[in-house]
């Protein structure tokens, strides 16, 4: 934190598309909160060219005495032969893992103009607002073992191991709990958190969900709580996905449930996340898409993802409430007037789309 009154966000443009949607949000940032510091470092494939390393240490001292760090995006072909500890992708496990940030905060929210651009028939997600609480440092991303070795007979084999202890379940089924606390009065099957593993195979399945029923008889009896499996939650939530609250999930089934969420609201390019640790350390915020190495350099890409983890950073870590209100009505008018990018089935260029927002701030 910093040890002045001047709050600091660390940008983190990295690769592809994240500085092109990044450059739009820092003029959203310098209006809505001119006092605000920004200050920008490489990260992912763009810090690997430029220092051999996808998360310099000096990046990552930065980011730890900062308020808040709001990246844009990592990845792409160029770095696919790239050893997997250099990859850009693994700059972004290790900033997460370093920072614990355990809590992967996901919302789904379907603004009203664009209930017609989504994947499904428009009477289902009109209205839609539910929240993904993905437990993001531990499970399959980080157990040990993980490697492929080669077997006396020549083949090779592969291992990822799942693992999770109590207390990385508890701490981020407390988020979930919380979270649903402050969103009750909500009608559909699962008012309060809906918890997703695969007890009926996986231990961990089995622990997840013995160890959210004792928190939730322990200290949160007052919120609704379903268990379902992963799998029939992935169906659900296109089903009906109204019915749904509060979702959480582990690593891997949280990444998988959010991206297919993101298409219920119109496009992945809408889905903005915050990664929260413990009260008091810096939050880690990303938009949940890609870098889009297929439209990347093109000035294509919908910059209202990056724009609304802005929006979750004054929100959640600089307590600047009124700023990220401006924020979210500023991008429900500018959709509300048909400002579309190409994702949303316009044909608006990002900066475009970010000049429509910043009008209608
Ligand atoms: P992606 O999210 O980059 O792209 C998926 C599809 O969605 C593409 O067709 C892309 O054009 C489109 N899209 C994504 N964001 C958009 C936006 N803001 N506006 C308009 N269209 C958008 O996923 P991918 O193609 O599977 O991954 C590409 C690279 O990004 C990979 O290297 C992957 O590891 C990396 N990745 C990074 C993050 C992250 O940095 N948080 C997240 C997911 C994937
Ligand atoms: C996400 C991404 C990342 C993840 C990748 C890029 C490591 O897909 O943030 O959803 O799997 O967590
Ligand atoms: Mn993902």
């Amino acid at each position: 934190m910093a040890t002045t009154n001047t709050q600091t966000l660390l940008l983190l443009p990295g690769d592809g598309i994240g500085p092109e949607v990044v450059a739009e949000t820092r003029r959203v940032a310098e209006a809505v909160a001119p006092d605000l510091k920004l200050e920008e470092a490489l990260f992912g494939g763009a810090s690997y060219d430029a220092h051999g390393e996808p998360l310099t240490a000096e990046t990552l001292a930065r980011a730890r005495k900062a308020d808040a760090i709001l990246m844009g995006a990592v990845g792409g072909p160029q770095w696919d032969n790239v050893p997997r500890a250099k990859r850009p992708e693994a700059a972004l496990l290790s900033m997460r893992k370093e920072l614990d940030v355990y809590a992967n905060i996901r919302p789904a929210y379907c603004f009203p103009a664009l209930a017609a651009a989504s994947a499904l028939k428009q009477h289902l997600v009109e209205g839609l607002d539910l929240v993904i609480v993905r437990e993001l440092t531990s499970g399959v991303y980080f157990g040990l073992p993980k490697e492929i070795t080669t077997l006396p007979n020549g083949e090779r084999r592969a291992v990822d191991t799942q693992s999770y202890t109590s207390g990385e379940i508890r701490r981020v089924a407390r988020v979930a709990f919380e979270l649903a606390r402050g969103r009750k009065g909500r009608s559909g099957k699962f008012p309060g958190v809906l918890s997703c593993e695969k007890s009926n195979v996986m231990e961990t399945g089995v622990l997840w969900r013995e160890e959210v029923t004792k928190l939730h008889k322990e200290a949160f009896s007052d919120v609704p709580l379903h268990h379902m499996l992963a799998d029939a939650a992935a169906m659900h939530l296109v089903k009906t996905p109204k019915d749904m609250n509060v979702i959480l999930a582990d690593n891997l089934f949280g990444d998988i449930l959010s991206d297919e969420a993101a298409m219920l609201t119109g496009s992945i390019g809408m889905l903005p996340s915050a990664a929260l640790g413990d009260p008091g350390t810096p939050g880690l915020y990303e938009p949940v898409h890609g870098s889009a190495p297929d439209i990347a350099g093109k000035g294509l890409a919908n910059p209202i993802a990056a724009i609304l983890s802005f929006e979750m950073v004054l929100r959640w870590s600089l307590n600047r409430i009124e700023a990220a209100d401006r924020i979210v009505k500023a991008v429900g008018k500018a959709l509300d007037s048909g400002a579309r990018t190409g994702d949303l089935g316009g044909s608006m260029s990002t900066r475009q789309m970010a000049n429509a927002i910043l009008k209608a701030l």
